[in-house]
């Protein structure tokens, strides 16, 4: 009897023991959990303002090639090439485009090669071994401003002008954050402590780059009589290299709208045959 009770007992203070514990662990638990939440809230919250110290959002344009029924416009496209010809291309390559490529663009082939003629690209080694410079003819692709990275780092305070070929898909919204940064130059805040070379750009991540103002109004005339404002020609240039980027889209937009009034087309043929059999097999019943 004694030792029933006995075991009675430490098993009543082995239960209290257990429930103590295990209020506890949830205590703890839930500590741990407010703690981890508030951890991340914090974190987040600083990444977050960190990020939008960093990089402000562009504003949205409304662009002409966008959407599913987007064209490109010939004469924004030439004039845009005009801008990358006249201004960018003094330091930015755009390595994966021929220049017979810019028959999309409405120049003849006569055009085109006093185009590609205009630009230098490495040609084969003279008899003394040393490397030639030839005229590019309308199959190469755009010849490279610089002949290295090096060279082009240090014609431009050590940073180097990426090729255009793809930047409006490399940089997030694309589109608008060109056209921002292209307009996007300004006096840099007293207290902000600008680096020698450099130059302020609020849409540019960390606010100064070693691109100078591209821009300035009248810079180009524009055969067609448009304005050449820096809003203008930034818009054109960024049509331009948006094209660039992917020369096939409207084809390729073109075949998809094709496909679906074909699948119409075809639903409905189907839809009217079908009827037409469930009709003859009611009448023969
Ligand atoms: C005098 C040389 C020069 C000219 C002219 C120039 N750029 Fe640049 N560009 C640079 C340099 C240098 C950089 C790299 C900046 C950096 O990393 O700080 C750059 C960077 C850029 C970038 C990349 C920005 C990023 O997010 O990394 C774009 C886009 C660009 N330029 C577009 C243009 C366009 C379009 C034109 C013509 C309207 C142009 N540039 C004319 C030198 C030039």
């Amino acid at each position: 009897m004694k030792i029933q009770m006995t075991y009675n007992k430490t098993k009543k203070s082995h239960n209290m023991i257990n429930k103590k514990q295990s209020q506890l662990s949830k205590k703890a638990i839930l500590r741990l959990l407010t703690f981890v939440i508030m951890g991340a809230f914090f974190l987040t919250t600083s990444f977050q303002e960190v990020q939008a110290k960093e990089t402000i959002t562009p504003p949205k344009h409304k662009w002409d090639f966008k959407g599913p029924f987007g064209v490109f416009k010939r004469e924004q496209l030439q004039r845009g090439f005009q801008v990358y010809k006249e201004v960018c291309s003094v330091c930015h390559g755009l390595n994966l485009l021929r220049y017979d490529k810019l028959a999309a663009l409405g120049f003849s082939k006569a055009e085109i090669k006093a185009i590609a003629g205009d630009y230098a690209i490495p040609g084969p080694l003279n008899d003394d071994g040393e490397p030639t410079m030839v005229k590019a003819t309308p199959g190469d692709y755009f010849a490279k401003p610089y002949p290295n990275k090096q060279a082009g780092r240090a014609a431009n305070n050590g940073a180097f002008p990426p090729d255009l070929s793809l930047i409006t898909k490399a940089r997030v919204n694309g589109h608008d954050y060109l056209q921002a940064l292209l307009t996007g130059y300004e006096h840099a805040p007293d207290d902000f402590g600008l680096m020698d070379g450099m130059y302020y750009n609020t849409y540019f991540s960390g606010q100064q780059i070693a691109m100078p103002p591209p821009l300035t109004d009248n810079q180009v005339e524009y055969v067609d009589g448009t304005k050449a404002t820096v809003e203008q020609m930034s818009k054109d240039v960024v049509t331009f290299l948006a094209w660039a980027a992917e020369p096939e889209m409207e084809q390729r937009r073109n075949l998809g709208i094709k496909v679906i009034i074909f699948l119409l087309f075809f639903t409905f043929l189907m839809r009217t045959l079908m009827r037409r059999t469930w009709r003859k097999i009611k009448e023969k019943k």
